[in-house]
């Protein structure tokens, strides 16, 4: 039997199920406390407690913004993106083995997913593979999707994105992919993290890779990665944060704060949150075996490399190609180096699995 691979609609069409016609309504005990602090996407404030998080949510007409910027942005640099680092769209992992060549580059993305799925626990015999099921979320052009499932021979693999782009392009690479197993099936679609399509309990593994930091509501973000997966399922978040404050912080300082501001404007993101916000929002939301780590020194070539990229004759010619947006991202890209270096953005790693019922 052939491969299925189905490219999906465009955000806002809705699928079967109780899911299908309006957006879920806010549930939890902070729902409709959110609109006090309703800033532009381009600030970056920090908070520590979960009321604060929720307090750090924009308003609906921002949100739609910040969406429609992201949907924009991937779909001008995904090519470009893809013609000189391949199919990840995510840092890779170091150690003292990885070459810094281009080839080098691109298994070090690949590693960073095997790496992330051994931190987590994940192995063929945690999933029951012949029946498992898995969405990535935030998926590019579904490097991750296709690795999973391939890796796993997994029976299902979902991936979403706001950039239609990325949907058609994800469907494309999958249809020449040999590695799939024939009999699964992975599909894209143009859907929203923060309102997705699936019905309640249906993934074994729910996967986002470098997506989390252009959510524009933590809180809801996390509640849709827990409703989608089924009980006794994992959840993986890998996403860039800023540091932990200290004891007696009340913020980051103002220079991280215009850091921040900085790149929230070249790359669609809203206000940053720590690891321990997402840890409170997990837990509040009764996930269970809550665990983190800080990866920040492991992925610590990779803004060197992709810049180097950049300033080649080829990078230059294809950012000219590619549009406003992708220039202003290559432009702040010493600014995530720089983060990085000081301290104040963390790549952290987050998992925990949802009780049995
Ligand atoms: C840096 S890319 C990472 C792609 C992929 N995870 C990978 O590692 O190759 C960020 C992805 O997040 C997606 N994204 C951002 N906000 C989203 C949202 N609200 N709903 C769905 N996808 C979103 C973007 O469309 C993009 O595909």
């Amino acid at each position: 039997m052939a491969k299925m691979v189905r490219v999906g609609q465009r955000a806002g069409a809705r699928h079967g199920g109780p899911h299908a016609m309006a957006p879920r309504p806010r549930r939890g005990p902070f729902s409709g406390r959110n609109h006090h602090f309703q800033s532009h996407y381009s600030q970056a404030g920090t908070r520590t407690t979960r009321t604060s998080v929720m307090c750090a949510v924009m308003g609906e007409s921002e949100q739609k913004e910040l969406k429609r910027g992201i949907a924009t942005f991937y779909d001008e640099s995904s090519t470009l993106w893809e013609e000189i680092w391949g199919e990840h769209m995510h840092h890779g992992y170091y150690d003292e083995t990885a070459k810094l060549t281009i080839e080098g580059h691109r298994q070090a993305q690949v590693e960073m997913i095997d790496k992330v799925l051994e931190w987590a626990g994940v192995s063929l015999e945690s999933l029951r593979p012949e029946q498992a099921r898995v969405v990535d979320v935030g998926c590019g052009v579904g490097g991750s999707t296709r690795h999973i499932v391939s890796k796993f021979a997994m029976s299902y693999g979902c991936g979403i994105t706001l950039s239609p782009y990325q949907a058609r392009r994800a469907g494309e690479i999958t249809s020449q992919d040999a590695g799939i197993p024939p009999e699964s099936v992975v599909e894209f679609k143009v859907e929203d993290a923060l309102n997705q399509p699936f019905e309640d309990d249906s993934f074994d593994l729910v996967w986002s890779l470098e997506s989390g930091e252009h959510m524009p509501d933590k809180e809801r973000f996390v509640k849709e990665l827990a409703r989608v997966c089924k009980p006794g399922g994992r959840i993986i978040l890998v996403t860039w944060c800023h540091r932990v404050l200290e004891e007696g912080e009340t913020d980051l300082s103002a220079y991280e704060r215009v850091l921040l501001n900085l790149i929230n404007r070249a790359y669609f993101l809203p206000r940053w949150v720590s690891v321990q916000d997402y840890v409170e929002l997990c837990e509040a939301e009764g996930l269970r075996g809550v665990r983190t780590d800080d990866w920040s020194a492991r992925v610590a070539p990779f803004w060197t490399a992709v810049l180097k990229t950049a300033a080649t004759w080829r990078g230059l010619r294809g950012l000219l190609r590619s549009g406003a947006k992708t220039a202003r991202g290559a432009a702040v890209m010493p600014l995530m180096r720089l983060g990085f270096a000081s301290g104040t953005i963390k790549f952290n790693l987050l998992t925990c699995t949802k009780p049995e019922k």
